[in-house]
């Protein structure tokens, strides 16, 4: 089975990628590598792996590489409110023009299914626990593109099978790593400062270990039959927490940390989210808590695997957008 995976040397993208070849699938990666160009590497002497530095804005070249793949998965994007709100003709043009060309161009490759990387954020403020069918209440210019690419395929327009995957905030170590994700953030900062402020810390969000998250794409892939047309919340139950929780766990592992609350903040997300039909669906347990998460932020750079975590390329609101795929 061939899988095409936008956006394939991601945070998530480059997981999911690694997860495909050891499940036994030829993947192919389109990424305009924004961020640590080195990720593709580790794969690009397996016979499985193509990988292609493709802006998806850019039609023409998207078209010829559908020929022959099975699947899609879409998780190219401007990730993020804060790169949303920095970039916003460009997260225009990525998240919804380029999305809607690529669901386009896979109906006309007769792509068997296009599985769309969306997130919990549409729920924006909930009161108690967020369904599928529930308000979406997005809060940002990058939850609207995803709630409108979201609405492209549930009009059923595009004439092709798809599957909606409203991602938790996920966590963990991946080959492009990110810095800028609650639970690694408040891991590295507690870890180099001993100290971390907590904005609006009883604000609560669903967290996935990004292993997980790439595990359920891939038994989305398996089970697509069954799961095809339907949007999935992504995550586990029990796996909702407040961001001081977040903290607390972190203190766990650096127990000198002092945490300072502040009840302001700019980001006034604040939902909790029933994962009950994803489990119905896939019947998946979560493999990774986020103690996992931290332990493994606090053990890359306790070791030196990351040296400069200030990196731009750890952190999406810093991209290298000014032509991304010239050379
Ligand atoms: N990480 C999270 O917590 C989270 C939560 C909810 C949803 N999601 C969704 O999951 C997906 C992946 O997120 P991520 O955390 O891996 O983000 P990421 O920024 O690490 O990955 C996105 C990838 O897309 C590539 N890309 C961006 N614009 C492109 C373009 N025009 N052409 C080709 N490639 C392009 C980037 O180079 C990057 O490698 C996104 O769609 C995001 O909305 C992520």
């Amino acid at each position: 089975m061939k899988i095409l995976i936008t956006g394939g040397a991601g945070y998530v993208g480059s997981v999911l990628a690694n997860a495909a070849l050891e499940s036994g699938c030829s993947v192919r990666v389109i990424d305009a590598l924004h961020f640590d160009r080195k990720v593709p590497i580790i794969h690009l002497s397996n016979p499985n792996y193509e990988f292609f530095r493709i802006d998806i804005c850019e039609r023409q070249n998207i078209a010829p590489l559908l020929e022959g793949v099975d699947y899609v998965v879409h998780t190219a994007a401007i990730v993020g409110e804060p790169a949303s709100n920095r970039f916003p003709e460009l997260t225009e043009k990525t998240n919804y023009a380029a999305a809607k060309e690529i669901i386009r161009l896979c109906a006309e490759k007769g792509v068997k299914g296009f599985i769309f990387l969306s997130t919990c954020s549409n729920y924006g403020i909930t009161e108690g626990l967020a369904r599928e069918d529930g308000v979406l209440k997005p809060l940002s210019l990058y939850a609207d593109t995803k709630v409108r690419v979201e609405r492209l395929l549930m009009d059923g327009t595009p004439g092709i099978d798809w599957v909606v995957c409203r991602m938790s905030t996920v966590y963990g170590a991946s080959p492009r790593m990110r810095f800028d994700l609650t639970v690694n953030d408040f891991a590295m900062n507690a870890y180099r400062k001993r100290y971390l402020d907590v904005f609006l810390p009883y604000t609560y969000r669903p967290y996935i270990h990004v292993y997980d998250a790439a595990r359920v794409i891939m038994s989305m892939i398996e089970h697509f039959g069954e799961a095809r047309n339907n949007v999935f919340n992504v995550g586990f139950n029990g796996e909702n927490y407040q961001k001081i929780k977040i903290a607390d766990i972190v203190r766990q592992f650096i127990p000198d940390l002092k945490i300072d609350v502040v009840d302001k903040g700019t980001d006034l997300r604040d939902y909790q989210v029933d994962f009950r039909k994803l489990e119905q669906y896939l019947g998946l347990k979560n493999l990774f808590t986020v103690e996992d998460g931290v332990k493994e932020v606090v053990d890359m750079l306790s070791q030196g695997i990351i040296e400069d975590p200030d990196a731009d390329i750890y952190y999406n609101t810093k991209p290298r957008l000014e032509n991304p795929v010239e050379h």
